[in-house]
């Protein structure tokens, strides 16, 4: 059997990301395609604990290492479980999945130097490669209007600091691995129809 393909949406809070998802999901599984959408991190038990962290919620500050730990844990445990990343690709379900290892060079870089997140991520990294890498690209100031506009309980991450540091991050870690992961950046500050047109040219060329 032909394997499926996997693709990677990645972009900082309030680039649109889970609308975009949403609406190529429901387009190709329209016209019959075989998709499995998944997100990071995960609603398995490591993904639970790191939302709870993240969230603010902890009864400490737990250390940004930890957590950088903990998000690689659940990338390998999102791939290895049953009915996982891994599984889903080997039956030939192409899986869409929101956020993978770059998002962990974006956030956790910061204290200690990309390298050492790439190297906590070697293990998901030798076991998967993604396809296409989909960036959304959006400036700050409209990510965080589009937080705004949401409503929603804010998580420590956005703010405009932060949010920019995240924003250059990304682009060290495109520039290092777009070949590898097969980077596409997609100008995510147009109208919704037009990214979505862009972004289902992209995956129709990779799963047809
Ligand atoms: P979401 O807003 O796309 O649901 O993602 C949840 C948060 O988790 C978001 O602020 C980014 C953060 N995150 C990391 O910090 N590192 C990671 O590796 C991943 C996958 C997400």
């Amino acid at each position: 059997m032909r394997r499926g393909k996997f693709i990677v949406f990645e972009g900082i809070d309030g680039s649109g990301k889970t609308t975009v998802i949403n609406s190529v999901y429901s387009s190709l599984t329209e016209e019959g395609c075989c998709i499995y959408l998944t997100r990071e991190p995960t609603d398995n038990h490591v993904g639970r604990l790191i939302k709870h962290f993240i969230k603010g919620k902890g009864d400490y500050e737990i250390d940004e290492r930890v957590i950088a730990a903990l998000f690689a844990a659940d990338r390998l445990d999102h791939i290895l479980r049953p009915e996982g990343i891994s599984e889903k690709l080997n039956a030939g379900v192409n899986v869409l999945c929101d956020r993978f290892w770059l998002s962990s060079c974006a956030y956790q870089t910061g204290a200690f130097p990309m390298e050492y997140i790439l190297d906590l991520n070697k293990g998901s990294m030798e076991l998967v490669k993604p396809d296409l890498t989909i960036y959304l690209s959006v400036g700050v100031s409209v990510a965080l209007g589009r937080v705004e506009s949401r409503g929603e309980e804010r998580e420590q991450y956005e703010s405009r600091d932060r949010l920019e540091k995240i924003s250059r991050n990304y682009e060290k870690a495109i520039n290092l691995r777009k070949e590898a992961d097969n980077i596409v950046v997609v100008d995510a500050s147009r109208d919704e129809s037009s990214i979505l047109e862009e972004v289902l040219g992209l995956i129709k060329n990779i799963i047809s």
